[in-house]
């Protein structure tokens, strides 16, 4: 992510003209000191958009829009903050500099670079062995047992791990490699009596595991049924590590991603051979959360990719579980999730393999939707009296509840209420009263709401403009751990004052490079922004101790929500205003909806 100092803006600000950039979009005509037009805001016969040279600003008498040229663009083209910022540097010739990384974040990508580096020549050893070495004989013959072709085996850079302490060790040493940074990698493992390391993998088939821009960042191991290995465990993964985050990665997701685009829907199965041998098989759509429940994460990075996906599950008990926890998750990110139960006994894999393709994606076909799945495997797990529906009725609510668009919501409650043969007034009102019941939990008890709790900033909040977004920018500032929770809530689209825009923009910067926020590191990189830099240390020296961060967090999270939602709803109204009656009319009416 580019970020523009604060004294490109203000050249691009001098270089900007409200008039000249205005009328690409409007016509305008002299009217005293000000030109007027026709207000691309609302519906308006009678000119009442009115833009001033003087003051480089525009402002609509009928809609009460108004702002300068920044905010003209962004409201008109949809743009962020920056990117209007870039579009009118790109259009007044105003270069945007590469900024300086800080001292911190410059060590941290080094240290990625460096600990990637490892996992790739680990991985390029492992290949090697497995493809070369006389030791892997054994590991030859078993993934031919497992039917297993070269080809597959090269796509997904599978290699072999000897069955040694030191085979690693001794290959990184010969490069010149550092073996602490080895250890930082999850690839061995220091001794406790002795000095030095041992090879965490040994005697394993090595599947590396790729982040979405494809470096290797981890691996897992398998058994492959040797003397002594019977009682480890049949996989081992790397550990978390500064390039490993378990709960962020999807494997297979890198390798699959154009198919799964293309195909519009992708597969989430459970385990490495599942991903490999599906590919094999032509099926190149599965991703596996290897063995973990599926996260929030996960599903976002699911959701870059394609809204359909079905999840396969086993028939049993488990299955059930994680199939429960993972739809509301799913809902959630607003994904389209299907589920596929297997047969009991299969997985993909032996799936696959034994009935081939055709037969796995005739079953495919028949995935039932997340809902649907959930009620019919409330009725036969908890049964069909009445304590059991209401079961399936709070699963299957559980789920629902978390659907943003609200017109979906409403097919999926109407589809709940058929299904169950309740009536739909009574689950609508049972998801206000959990959502009320999550609101009383998010709240302070008039008893704790005393001080600065955060009732006092929830009536404020909700009507004033900047010093809510004051306060929100305070907050994260004087409480940078939670700034990660507000990423999503697009506050470059709605920040209305531009330098509380500025300075969201610098501290995402920051949380981009270094994975936190650290106000030093802050100070430091606004030192050539000095308005930046006096308002951020103003707002956080100023924002008063909370009594409890829990609620405050929750409040000002839905207070962003809310102006996201109404950026965002601006933003489609007048995409309708431009598209008149075409087709997609609908698609955006809907999305409208969704944002009441
Ligand atoms: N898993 C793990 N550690 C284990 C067992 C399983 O991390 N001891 C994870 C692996 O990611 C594995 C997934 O859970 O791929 C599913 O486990 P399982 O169904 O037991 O293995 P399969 O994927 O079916 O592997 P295989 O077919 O090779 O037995
Ligand atoms: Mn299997």
């Amino acid at each position: 992510m580019t970020y523009i100092p604060e004294d490109i803006l203000q050249s691009i600000r001098e270089a900007a003209d409200i008039r000249q950039v205005v009328q690409e979009f409007v016509p305008l005509k002299k009217r005293g000191k000000n030109w007027v037009g026709l207000c691309p805001f609302h519906s308006d016969n009678d000119p009442s958009f009115t833009v001033n040279e003087e003051k480089q600003i525009f402002y609509c008498f009928g809609c009460g829009e108004g702002g300068n040229v920044f905010k003209f663009l962004m409201k008109i083209q949809g743009l962020s903050f920056k990117g209007a910022a870039k579009a009118l540097a790109q259009r007044y010739g105003i270069t945007i500099p590469e900024r300086p990384l800080s001292e911190k974040a410059k060590k941290k990508k080094r240290l990625r670079e460096q600990l990637i580096d490892i996992t790739q020549a680990a991985s390029t050893y492992f290949s090697r062995l497995l493809k070369e070495s006389v030791s892997a004989q054994k590991a030859r013959h078993y993934l031919e047992k497992r039917s297993l072709k070269d080809e597959t085996v090269e796509s997904f850079d599978l290699g072999w791990a000897e069955e040694s302490w030191d085979g690693l060790i001794r290959f990184l040493e010969k490069e010149g490699m550092d073996l602490g940074l080895a250890e930082e990698a999850g690839l061995i493992i220091k001794r406790t009596n002795a000095p030095g390391w041992y090879d965490r993998f040994r005697g394993r088939i090595m599947f590396p595991i790729r982040d979405h821009v494809g470096n290797i960042v981890a691996f897992g191991g398998r058994t492959i049924g040797l003397a002594g290995q019977e009682e480890q465990p049949k996989y081992i993964n790397s550990p978390e590590s500064p390039i490993y985050h378990k709960g962020k990665i999807l494997y297979g997701l890198f390798q699959n991603k154009a198919a799964i685009r293309k195909a519009g829907l992708g597969l989430v199965v459970e385990g490495y051979m599942d991903v490999v041998s599906l590919w094999q098989h032509g099926i190149r759509q599965a991703v596996a959360s290897l063995g973990t429940a599926l996260t929030e994460e996960q599903a976002r990075r699911m959701r870059g990719v394609t809204k359909e996906w079905v999840l396969l599950f086993d028939g049993d008990e488990a299955g059930l579980k994680a199939a429960t926890r993972a739809l509301p998750i799913c809902y959630k990110v607003d994904l389209r999730p299907k589920v596929l139960v297997l047969p009991q006994g299969e997985d993909p894999d032996s799936l696959v393999r034994e009935r081939g393709r055709a037969e796995l994606e005739k079953l495919l076909k028949s995935a039932v939707s997340g809902i649907d799945f959930l009620i019919e495997a409330g009725k036969t797990h908890f049964g069909t009296d009445t304590e059991g529906v209401l079961k399936t009725i709070d699963t299957a609510l559980e789920a629902i509840s978390m659907v943003g668009d609200s017109v979906r919501k409403s097919l999926l409650v109407g589809n709940i209420a058929r299904k169950l043969g309740v009536r739909e007034e009574s689950l609508w009102q049972s998801l206000k009263e959990r959502s009320q019941k999550d609101r009383r939990l998010k709240r302070p008890s008039p008893a704790s709401n005393t001080a600065q709790g955060a009732s006092s900033l929830s009536r404020p909040v909700a009507r004033i403009g900047n010093r809510a977004e004051e306060k929100v920018i305070g907050f994260l500032l004087s409480y940078p751990q939670y700034i990660e929770r507000f990423m999503n809530l697009s506050l470059e689209i709605w920040l209305e004052d531009s330098t509380l825009c500025g300075l969201w923009d610098a501290m995402t910067h920051i949380h981009e490079m270094t994975g936190g926020l650290n106000l030093t590191e802050l100070y430091n990189n606004l030192e050539h922004a000095p308005l930046l830099r006096t308002v951020a240390m103003r707002l956080a020296s100023d924002f008063p101790p909370c009594n409890d961060v829990e609620i405050m967090v929750k409040d000002l999270e839905h207070y962003c929500q809310g102006r996201k939602k109404q950026a965002l709803r601006k933003q489609l109204l007048q995409q309708l205003r431009d598209q008149g009656d075409s087709e997609d009319c609908e698609s955006l009416l809907k999305g409208l909806l969704s944002l009441r």
